[in-house]
C-alpha cells in the first residue's frame, strides 16, 4: 500500500522517541522509503545508528553540514510525500505553531507545504497547558492533522491523557493520506453502522453484537476517496466527517430519510448486506 512512498519522519525528545524504531519497521515493510530527522533533543532518547538502520537511510539532525549544494530543509521538504512528527514534544509544538525554525527539523516543518500529522505525547499536565491547547488549535486550523495522545500509565509516573496514540493509527492515518484518491468526489455516501436498541421497558432492551466497526472502516474508505460522508450510528465514534448518532431503528430510519433521497426499502436491504 506504501510502495515507493516517501516518508520523512521527524522525532522530537519525548520518551516515546522508542516506540518510533518499530513504526519505521512497519513502513519499511509496506514498501515506503524512509528519512528520519531528529530534533537536537531526540538523540537523547533514541539512537542515531539504529534509526539509521531500520530506515536504510541517514539519518538528519544538523542543518549546517548539507551533503549537497540544496539545504536540506528544502531538499527534504522536496523529497518527501508526507511529514511525520511522532512523537511530538510541547516544545515542538509551540515552535511550529509559532513559525519558528530553529533546526532542521523545526525548519522542514516550515518550509514544508504537504501534508503534515503530528502525533503529541507528553505529562498530562503538559498537555492540558493552555498555550499547548492553543498551539495544537493553530495548527489543525493550518490544515496539520494532530492525532491525539491517550489515556494510560505515563513514563513520568502519571496516569491521564498524554501517551503516544497507538502505532497502529499513526500507520493508518499516514496510510489514508498517502492513498487519497477523487473517486467518489462530488458523491454523498450515507452509511449505517452499529446495532440499534430497542426498548422492551424502562429497564430492558433487545440490540445485537453489532460493533458499527465496519461501517467505520466503509466511512472512512469513502471519504479517503473523496466522498462527502454521513455516519449515522449507534456508537459513540469520533470521524472527521458528519455523525449522526441514532438509538433505536426507527431513529436511525429517519436520519437516513433526512440525509438522502433513496427508496427506504433499498436502503434496508443494503444495510442487511453490509451487517451479513
Ligand atoms: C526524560 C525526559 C522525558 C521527556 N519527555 C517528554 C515528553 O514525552 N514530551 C514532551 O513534550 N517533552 C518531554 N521532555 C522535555 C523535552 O525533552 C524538552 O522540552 C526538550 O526541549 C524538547 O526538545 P525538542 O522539541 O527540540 O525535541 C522530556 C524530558 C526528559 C528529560
Amino acid at each position: 500500500m506504501l510502495q515507493s512512498k516517501h516518508i520523512l519522519i521527524g522525532i522530537t525528545g519525548g520518551i516515546a522517541a522508542y516506540k518510533i524504531c518499530s513504526l519505521i519497521r512497519d513502513f519499511k515493510k509496506s514498501g515506503a522509503d524512509v528519512k528520519v530527522i531528529c530534533s537536537p533533543n531526540a538523540l537523547n532518547f533514541v539512537t542515531k545508528l539504529t534509526l539509521q538502520n531500520l530506515s536504510q537511510n541517514e539519518v538528519y539532525e544538523g542543518e549546517f553540514t548539507p551533503q549537497n549544494w540544496k539545504p536540506e530543509h528544502i531538499s527534504l521538504s522536496d523529497w518527501a510525500d508526507i511529514m511525520l512528527i511522532a512523537p511530538a514534544t510541547a516544545n515542538t509544538i509551540g515552535k511550529i505553531a509559532q513559525g519558528i525554525a530553529d533546526n532542521l527539523l523545526t525548519s522542514v516543518a516550515c518550509a514544508f507545504p504537504k501534508k503534515m500529522i503530528i502525533a503529541p505525547a507528553m505529562n498530562v499536565n503538559m498537555w492540558q497547558n493552555e498555550s499547548v491547547q492553543a498551539n495544537i488549535a493553530k495548527l489543525v486550523a493550518r490544515g496539520i492533522e494532530c492525532l491525539p495522545p491517550e489515556e494510560g500509565f505515563l513514563a513520568c509516573g502519571y496516569s491521564g491523557k498524554g501517551r503516544l496514540c497507538s502505532l497502529e493509527k499513526i500507520y493508518n492515518a499516514v496510510d489514508e493520506a498517502l492513498n487519497y484518491s477523487e473517486k467518489l468526489k462530488g458523491q454523498k455516501v450515507v452509511i449505517t453502522a452499529g446495532g440499534t436498541i430497542e426498548d422492551i421497558d424502562p429497564v430492558r432492551y433487545i440490540s445485537n453484537y453489532s460493533s458499527g466497526k465496519m461501517g467505520l472502516a466503509l466511512a472512512k474508505s469513502a471519504q479517503n476517496m473523496g466522498a462527502d460522508v454521513v455516519l449515522i450510528t449507534t456508537k459513540d465514534f469520533e470521524a472527521p466527517f458528519k455523525i449522526v448518532k441514532v438509538k433505536s431503528a426507527i431513529d436511525m430510519q429517519n436520519a437516513i430519510k433526512k440525509n438522502m433521497k433513496m427508496p427506504i426499502i433499498l436502503l434496508w436491504l443494503l444495510r442487511l448486506q453490509i451487517i451479513g
